[in-house]
């Protein structure tokens, strides 16, 4: 056979569906049920064709090897996203009701909008991109549109599925929903709050950015 074999996947289990809300006790705050499960069913799907166990696993990175936190997990940019996310919604909100921002939409996308990324930072995926990327591209699939594949995937609506797919540069191509522009903010916010900061490994953030905390002469 020609290509990349199959995703090989394990069985979601219910130990695997619970490391989920552990690792992101948000989804709790998700006020439909289905929504709720379903988001539930994201993530396990995402992780069960992966190498990973659990999301606790995935580095805190924004790419792989971009933007690396000095310290945490990726559990602690999903939930920094999210709690981002509903603070600009609440404020947003309660200076113009009129938004009508839809609470868990902005919940749900926070903590999904990654969930492409057990795909791209999987290393067997990343040492096959490396060793064939003439043939695959490097990564054959960025986390953004395989996030938008594992939402379709599961079930999840049309909302939740386009802020993983145009939260980040890929959303520059198509006009943004509001809830995804919100997690789109809470994203970039999250990360550029800890550059500033120094909490993002310096060696770890492309030469464009850096030039804005180190080499400036003021
Ligand atoms: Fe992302
Ligand atoms: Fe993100």
């Amino acid at each position: 056979m020609r290509g990349t074999p199959p995703i090989q996947r394990r069985p979601v289990t219910d130990a695997l569906r619970a490391s989920i809300v552990e690792d992101l006790p948000e989804i709790k705050d998700i006020k439909d049920a289905e929504l709720r499960a379903k988001v539930i069913e994201g993530w396990a799907f995402s992780l069960a064709g992966s190498s990973y166990q659990r999301i606790s696993d995935l580095p805190g990175e924004g790419n792989p090897d971009v933007l690396v936190l000095k310290r945490g997990n990726q559990t602690d940019h999903l939930r920094g996203v999210t709690r981002l996310a509903v603070g600009i919604a609440k404020e947003m909100g309660a200076a113009y009701p009129e938004l009508a921002i839809d609470m868990d939409v902005i919940v749900a996308g926070g903590l999904v909008h990654d969930v492409g990324k057990a795909w791209e930072f999987d290393p067997v995926n990343r040492k096959r991109w490396n060793a064939v990327q003439k043939q695959t591209g490097r990564p054959s699939v960025r986390h953004p549109a395989f996030g938008m594949h594992i939402c379709f995937t599961v079930g999840l609506p049309e909302e939740i599925a386009h802020i993983a797919m145009a939260h980040s540069g890929e959303g520059e191509l198509l006009v943004r929903s509001l809830e995804c522009m919100i997690v789109h903010q809470a994203d970039y916010t999250f990360w550029n709050t800890l550059l500033a900061g120094g909490q993002l490994k310096l060696d770890t953030v492309p030469p464009a950015t850096r030039k804005y905390v180190i080499d400036r002469p003021f």
